[in-house]
Formats: structure tokens, C-alpha cells, sequence
């Protein structure tokens, strides 16, 4: 294989990258992003530019928060396009500093229904936390449609996710009970920082100026409430952070969208330790990242959707900012 054949196919697995993404997690949700991804699949000017970065940093989740942030929101592909092209140099830079940390309290509620049913109290240890706003559950509201649940303290007005869900869902009836909660991850996001909350809030896609509002909400109350947040990594520093845990807690280990980041081998070495750190491990990841889980579904389940499990066992297929709910029963 020539070097020439090299750039070509990988042009060619980037392309169609940009367009499982306009497929699959765009439509519906952003048709912005859907046009802009479609754009990128048929540029190659625009694909060479992405293939000029490292590897991780070619996701259309960066490259579209990174335009926007440097550029503003574009009205559709040509200005986004003659952006990206005038500003390539910026861009890229903006980029090698940037990493796509979409901190998205809406995932709670996909993962309320596992924790409520949980002996309480609990002990809640999230791996890639981001800016800790998944470990605040029982700080927010929920609207299941049959059911709604609302945290008992007022002092900040707290955040209703809607989540659709089936009639197999098991409904919380009450929130849960957290007696220790701290998160892990690379580089936490320190909301304290404008620059860093900026970013956070460039990372919600344009259109879903609800999910903008609801993830200030949650910003305010992650401000008074300070989720402890500690530095490292899930590769090496999970078991120290795990055994600060109190026993006399149902302790729980849990992600979601975090094991992406990391390859097939580190993965499968996590999923194989994990269990020995906690009583409970819940995974809430697009189904490619554990594909022995995904195969216990039974079935591929709806494209774009993220996989629930606990310890292993596949729950709910979720929508993957936490909109929806559709339990396996
Ligand atoms: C897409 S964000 C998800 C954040 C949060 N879990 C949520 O659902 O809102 C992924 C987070 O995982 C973190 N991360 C990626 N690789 C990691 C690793 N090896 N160890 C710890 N954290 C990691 C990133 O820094 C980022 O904050």
C-alpha cells in the first residue's frame, strides 16, 4: 500500500465518520449539524484539514463546538465552510487545546431508575465525570410523563429532564439517597472558570437552547453543591478513588459516554475489574464499546441509541443525552 493509498483511505473512513454521524446522531436533533456533517463527508479540503490532527481530535462534535466558538454559529455549510477555510491555522489550534467534555446532567435520568432501585444509601463514583453534574441525581427534577420526581431542596431552582420512556421503565417513585459521591476524570472541568463554563455551553448543539437551559441550571446548582472531582485516570487511578467508598453504602461505579475514549483492550481490562471495586456498575455507552454486552440484548437495538447496563446485563436502550427510555423487559 502506497503512502498516497494511505491518505486516501483514511479520507475515505473520515468521510464516512462525518456521515454515520449526520445518520445517526444528528438527525433529528440538530439539523445544522446534520447539514454541516454532510458538508464535511464530501469535502475533501475540509477532510484534509481534519486529517492533519491527531486522531481524537477529528470528531465532528470538536471540530463543529471549536468553529462555532471561534467563528460564531453558522447559518448553514457555505458560511460555515468559508469559516473554516479562511481560519484553518486558529482553528487547528483551537483543537489540539480543546477535548469534547459535554457534561450532560439529562443522562440522569436514564440512570435514575437503576440507582433508585438500589438499597440506599449510596455511594456514587463517576469515571470521566467531566464537570461533575451527573453525580448531583437527586438535585434535579424529572419528567417521565406517568411519573415526575423534584429534589425536596428549593435553594436553587433545579433542572427538569424530560425522558420518554416505555411501559417496561420502571418508574422511580423517589429520589435516591447519596451518602458519598466524588468524580474522576483527566481533566475535570472547573466551573468556577468562565472560559471552561464557555466551552461547556459551546458543546450543546445549537438548536437545543432547552438542553442549554437546563444544563445552567444544573451549572448553579453544581456551584453551591461543589461535586468533588479528582485528576487522573480511569486506566490507573480508578482503585484508589474507589476504596475511599463507604461500606456501609451500596457502592456504585458508574460512566457515561467515557469508555469511547479509551481502546477495545483498556476497555475490556476495565469491565473485568471494575466489579471487584463496587457493589454496582453501570454503563451507559453506545453499544460498540461493550460489544459483549450489546450481544446480550438480544437484538441491535435502535440505531444512535446508547446501551444501560448494569453489571454487565443490558437495561434500556437510552437516548443518548437521556431524552428517552426504552426498557428490555
Ligand atoms: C463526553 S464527556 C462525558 C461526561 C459525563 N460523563 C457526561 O455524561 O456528561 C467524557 C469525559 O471523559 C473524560 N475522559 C476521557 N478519557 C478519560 C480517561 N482515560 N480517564 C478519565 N476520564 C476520561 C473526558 O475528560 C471527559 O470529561
Amino acid at each position: 500500500m502506497t503512502p498516497r493509498n494511505d491518505k486516501q483511505d483514511e479520507r475515505a473512513r473520515l468521510s464516512a465518520a462525518y456521515r454515520r454521524f449526520a445518520a445517526d446522531e444528528a438527525r433529528g436533533r440538530s439539523p445544522l449539524y446534520e447539514e454541516l456533517a454532510r458538508g464535511v463527508a464530501a469535502d475533501s479540503e475540509i477532510l484534509d484539514f481534519l486529517l492533519a490532527l491527531p486522531r481524537p481530535k477529528r470528531q465532528p462534535n470538536l471540530l463543529f463546538a471549536a468553529a462555532r466558538s471561534l467563528l460564531g454559529t453558522p447559518d448553514g455549510w457555505n458560511r460555515f465552510r468559508r469559516g473554516v477555510t479562511q481560519r484553518k491555522d486558529a482553528l487547528h489550534a483551537l483543537m489540539l487545546m480543546r477535548s469534547t467534555q459535554t457534561n450532560e446532567p439529562g443522562r440522569c435520568a436514564a440512570l435514575l431508575p437503576v440507582l433508585a432501585r438500589l438499597p440506599q444509601p449510596l455511594a456514587l463514583l463517576e469515571v470521566g465525570a467531566s464537570a461533575g453534574l451527573c453525580l448531583l441525581p437527586d438535585r434535579y427534577g424529572y419528567d417521565y410523563g406517568e411519573g415526575r420526581l423534584m429534589s425536596a431542596r428549593r435553594d436553587v431552582e433545579p433542572p427538569i429532564f424530560p425522558c420518554a420512556v416505555n411501559a417496561a421503565t420502571p418508574i422511580p417513585e423517589a429520589l435516591p439517597s447519596i451518602a458519598w459521591r466524588a468524580g474522576l476524570d483527566l481533566e475535570p472541568v472547573d466551573i468556577a472558570d468562565r472560559n471552561q463554563v464557555a466551552w461547556l455551553e459551546t458543546l450543546v448543539w445549537p438548536e437545543q437552547t432547552d438542553r442549554l437551559t437546563r444544563l445552567r441550571a444544573a451549572l448553579d446548582i453544581a456551584a453551591t453543591d461543589k461535586p468533588r472531582l479528582v485528576e487522573g485516570d480511569l486506566r490507573r487511578d480508578l482503585t484508589r478513588l474507589a476504596n475511599e467508598m463507604p461500606r456501609d453504602a451500596t457502592r456504585v461505579i458508574f460512566h457515561t459516554a467515557v469508555l469511547t475514549y479509551v481502546g477495545p483492550t483498556e476497555r475490556a481490562e476495565f469491565a473485568r475489574s471494575v466489579t471487584s471495586f463496587c457493589d454496582v456498575w453501570i454503563a451507559n455507552e453506545a453499544p460498540q464499546v461493550f460489544p459483549d454486552i450489546a450481544a446480550r440484548a438480544g437484538t441491535p437495538g435502535p440505531r444512535g441509541q446508547f446501551l444501560l447496563a448494569a453489571n454487565g446485563q443490558p437495561l434500556a436502550w437510552a437516548d443518548p443525552h437521556g431524552a428517552s427510555l426504552d426498557w428490555i423487559a
